[in-house]
């Protein structure tokens, strides 16, 4: 606390991001980055923009990478927001499209960013339990509301939630903005983005930090009706009109071209997913269906505090959530198939 601090600062509970530890030779299984790294046409894209350009703004409107997404989502360009990582965008989204007087749903575990953002925008948020398989029931959304947010598939669960109930949520709420936030969506999902022309009331959020491996350039995008993207549009214009800086906006274009690329890391994330599961199980774990690239178990009798520490003593690190209903349960992202083996190795000598 200082006197400097406005009076809005002081009652600030902000977002803990997952550890990024300096340490070499980690295994680093705690912040769903992908372990496959970006296309080498990523970094040749960014390597050509380091050039006397960068003394011009960015095209704040992001041009041609909205025409690029735009086209690979068969929507229009005026249908697709970006943003400096879908975190900024899901800010602009509470801010922009959420209705403030009424409580905004979202599961009670789920992506903890969400309330934050509730925290600094002074909204109400509603916690609304997921049943005992941690699954989210669509017909809890059936009830007044500012806004519904949810994560498909859920962090960090990994659970996913077919289309046929994400419809019944969004014709739940013809008259608010639901917004299905899929950073994971490409680890075996289908997108609701195929959606978006029958509901105007629904936007899909998503990101290149994870399927695309691009965490540190930092683009997340909308995309919905384009009367949804202008408000959006107006909260980037108030706040930072240029949030994809050049290096970005071409890392990302090139993203977008290398399909080959994209679709290798992600088959390599899910049937190393669909290893690591089974011998979790064997291990004596309960391990959630996942869609994501990470999964989300509890040992049978072991704490899940204990064992998060006991490996992270053998320089592997996992997350753990001291939190109610989850606090036996680790969240493993999925690493390179070495990475795997080394936890499955840690694991069995516990
Ligand atoms: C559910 C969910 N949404 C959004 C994000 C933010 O992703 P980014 O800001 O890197 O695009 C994350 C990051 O882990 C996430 O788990």
């Amino acid at each position: 606390m200082s006197k400097f601090w406005s009076p809005l600062v002081k009652d600030l509970v902000p977002y803990v991001p997952g550890e990024q530890p300096k340490m070499a030779n980690l295994v680093k299984l705690n912040t769903n980055e992908n372990p496959f790294g970006p296309s080498p046409k990523v970094i040749e894209a960014i390597q050509a923009e380091l050039n006397d350009s960068l003394r011009l703004y960015p095209d704040p409107e992001g041009e041609n990478l909205r025409k690029t997404i735009a086209g690979y989502h068969k929507v229009k360009p005026e249908q697709v927001f970006l943003g400096n990582g879908s975190d900024e965008v899901l800010a602009h989204i509470f801010y922009g499209l959420f209705q403030h007087g009424e409580p905004i749903l979202f599961p009670d575990i789920t992506y903890s960013f969400y309330p934050v953002y509730c925290g600094l925008y002074h909204i109400e948020g509603k916690r609304i339990p997921l049943n005992d398989r941690f699954e989210i029931n669509p017909d809890d959304y059936a009830q007044p509301n500012g806004g519904v947010i949810f994560p498909n598939p859920n962090a960090p669960t990994g659970r996913y939630l077919a289309l046929s109930e994400v419809e019944k949520i969004l014709q739940a709420n013809p008259d608010r903005v639901v917004v299905v936030d899929e950073a994971y969506i490409d680890f075996g999902g289908e997108s609701a983005i195929r959606l978006v022309d029958d509901y105007p009331n629904l936007l899909v959020s998503q990101t290149l930090s994870k399927a695309r491996s691009l965490a540190g350039l930092r683009v997340g995008f909308a995309i919905g009706h384009p009367d949804l993207i202008e408000a959006l549009n107006r909260v980037k214009n108030s706040f930072n009109s240029y949030p994809l800086d050049r290096l970005a906006l071409a890392g990302a274009q090139a993203a977008y071209e290398d399909e080959a690329w994209f679709r290798k890391c992600c088959d390599g994330v899910i049937s190393e997913r669909e290893r690591l599961t089974k011998a979790l199980e064997d291990l004596g774990f309960a391990v959630l269906p996942s869609k994501a690239n990470f999964v989300f178990a509890r040992h049978q009798s072991k704490a899940g505090e204990a064992l998060a520490q006991a490996l992270r003593e053998q320089g592997i690190i996992v997350r753990h959530f001291n939190k109610p209903r989850i606090e036996q349960f680790l969240r493993i992202t999925i690493g390179t198939p070495e990475q795997n083996d080394a936890l499955i190795g840690a694991l069995e000598l516990m």
